[in-house]
């Protein structure tokens, strides 16, 4: 195991198990070298850019068996065990495959309570890429919003976000906020545009401008916006945002969870961006915000962990006090230092083009070949997941039957996929959409397992076309978040 080279932007007296800047050569060469004199591809194909060393079985079921397991979890898919899933596209959080570079740096991870070299590999590996003052290290993204919310939040006060993610909605909302979104409209699901995800610009200023300016103690932007269909927000919207939150003395806060595969569409898509390095578009995007929300079970390729990091000492003083009280010491934030390392490295993976570049042509692939097939999905692609419109898929199902639900059910009937639903089951009445999400988790799959998805999907959207797919009812449910613990029962035929 070598340590790190001394070229390294990182602190080389800081040892890291991966030569990082080797790494990041070697995957700029292996791009290059698929391109001709001309900068074209010479090969239509984008290979998975790494090959398996562990495999795990998969387990295929028949419907009959999948009919009964589904009936034995109240129809809730989230109630089922996976080993009676066959592909898991429930979500992309923590599920997804860890290097060996990452294993390895596993070994090294150092348990001590307090001051632990491992939380400060994963401080710096964090700092490179997001130069805020203080890191605070959580067991998961939702545990940061505690945290945030914790001091940010309260009675009266009103939190803008492009689109709220479920979790981030619910902390705002529990600390007695209200969580408002503002995202830009588009007349239709399928309407292209390539930054979907962006913020309304005109609406946070009449917010701020207007009588409940003073209630709002921070603009929060989702980068990709997960619950709006996985889109990118563009640099220049950040920049906008960034302006009149400051303008307004507000302090903006990233919710950074894919904040590389952001930065790879602003990249592809932004004019000016295209020759800039994936880790440059991120520095930048920090550098327009005070701080930042992660789930690191995204683009930390981790399978666990997240942070809060913040420039207000005032802020991070309060923060640290809710970490210690709810998530332990300030060099651990519930996280084992394994974990910690686990991500430090992880964060120098994910920013590598090749990665990148295989990660979002999944998805494209996926998605193009459910298009072509006319399956309605959110146009144009995104970056983690696909999203079936469930809405056009069962175009006179009422919402109240639940047609996202019903959707993500006979994906699972039919061919042992689980989906998860965002729309009515999710968000009840606040509900913009009836989406079908099938996040597919990083590093994971192969090409195989993505075409064995197509052709269930085409199988469920012609159930879907000939009226054979049950509304549901929901039979019980929790106060909060019930799409995790509701029943539900199908309406019959
Ligand atoms: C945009 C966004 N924010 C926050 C979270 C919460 O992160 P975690 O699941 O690690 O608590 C998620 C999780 O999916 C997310 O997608």
């Amino acid at each position: 195991m070598c340590t790190q080279s001394s070229s390294s932007s990182l602190d080389s007296s800081v040892p890291v198990p991966v030569d990082a800047e080797l790494q990041q050569q070697r995957q700029r060469d292996s791009l290059l070298a698929l391109e001709d004199e001309n900068g074209e591809p010479i090969y239509a194909t984008v290979i998975e850019p790494f090959r398996i060393k562990t495999v795990e079985p998969l387990y295929t079921y028949t419907r009959k068996q999948r009919k009964d397991f589904l009936r034995d979890a109240d129809y809730n898919l989230f109630k089922l065990s996976s080993e009676n899933v066959t592909l898991d596209f429930l979500t992309d959080s923590g599920t997804g495959a860890m290097s060996a570079n990452q294993w390895g740096a596993m070994m090294i991870g150092d348990e001590s309570y307090a001051g632990s070299p491992s939380f400060v590999r994963f401080e710096q590996a964090v700092k490179h890429l997001f130069p805020f003052k203080h890191v605070l290290p959580t067991h998961q993204g939702r545990a940061a919003e505690k945290v945030l919310f914790s001091a940010l939040g309260g009675k009266g006060r009103v939190v803008p976000n492009n689109t709220h993610f479920d979790t981030t909605r619910a902390h705002v909302e529990a600390s007695g906020a209200e969580a408002l979104d503002l995202i830009v409209t588009f007349e239709s699901t399928s309407q292209k545009h390539p930054f979907k995800g962006n913020m309304d610009v005109d609406a946070l200023r009449s917010l701020l401008e207007g009588p409940r300016g003073k209630d709002v103690p921070c603009v929060m932007l989702t980068v990709t916006n997960n619950s709006a269909g996985g889109q990118p927000v563009s640099l220049e919207n950040m920049k906008l945002v960034s302006e009149l939150a400051h303008a307004h003395g507000k302090p903006l806060i990233m919710d950074a969870c894919r904040f590389a595969e952001n930065a790879f569409f602003i990249q592809r898509r932004e004019p000016g961006q295209r020759d800039r390095s994936i880790e440059d578009i991120v520095r930048d995007m920090a550098s327009l915000c005070d701080g930042m929300t992660m789930s690191a079970k995204k683009d930390g390729l981790a399978n666990i962990g997240g942070w809060l990091a913040i420039n207000d000492d005032k802020l991070a003083a309060s923060c640290r006090e809710q970490l210690i009280l709810t998530e332990g010491y300030t060099t651990y934030g519930g996280l084992a230092g394994r974990d910690l390392d686990a991500i430090a490295v992880g964060l120098q993976e994910v920013v590598q083009e090749p990665y990148l570049e295989y990660r979002i042509r999944t998805i494209d692939y996926f998605g193009k070949a459910l298009i072509a097939r006319g399956i309605p999905c959110v146009e144009p692609l995104g970056g983690h997941a696909i999203y079936l419109d469930a809405s056009r898929m069962l175009p006179s199902m009422p919402r109240k039957q639940l047609p996202g639900h019903s959707v993500a059910c006979a994906l699972y009937v039919e061919g042992g996929i689980r989906a998860c639903e965002i729309g009515t089951l999710m968000f009840g009445g606040a509900a913009k959409n009836e989406l079908v999400r099938m996040a597919i988790p990083r590093r994971m799959y192969t090409q195989s397992h993505v075409d064995y998805a197509i052709e269930v999907c085409e199988r469920v959207a012609a159930l879907a076309r000939r009226g054979s797919l049950p509304g549901y009812k929901i039979v019980e449910q929790p106060p909060s978040l019930r799409h995790f613990s509701a029943k539900l029962r199908p309406f019959t035929l």
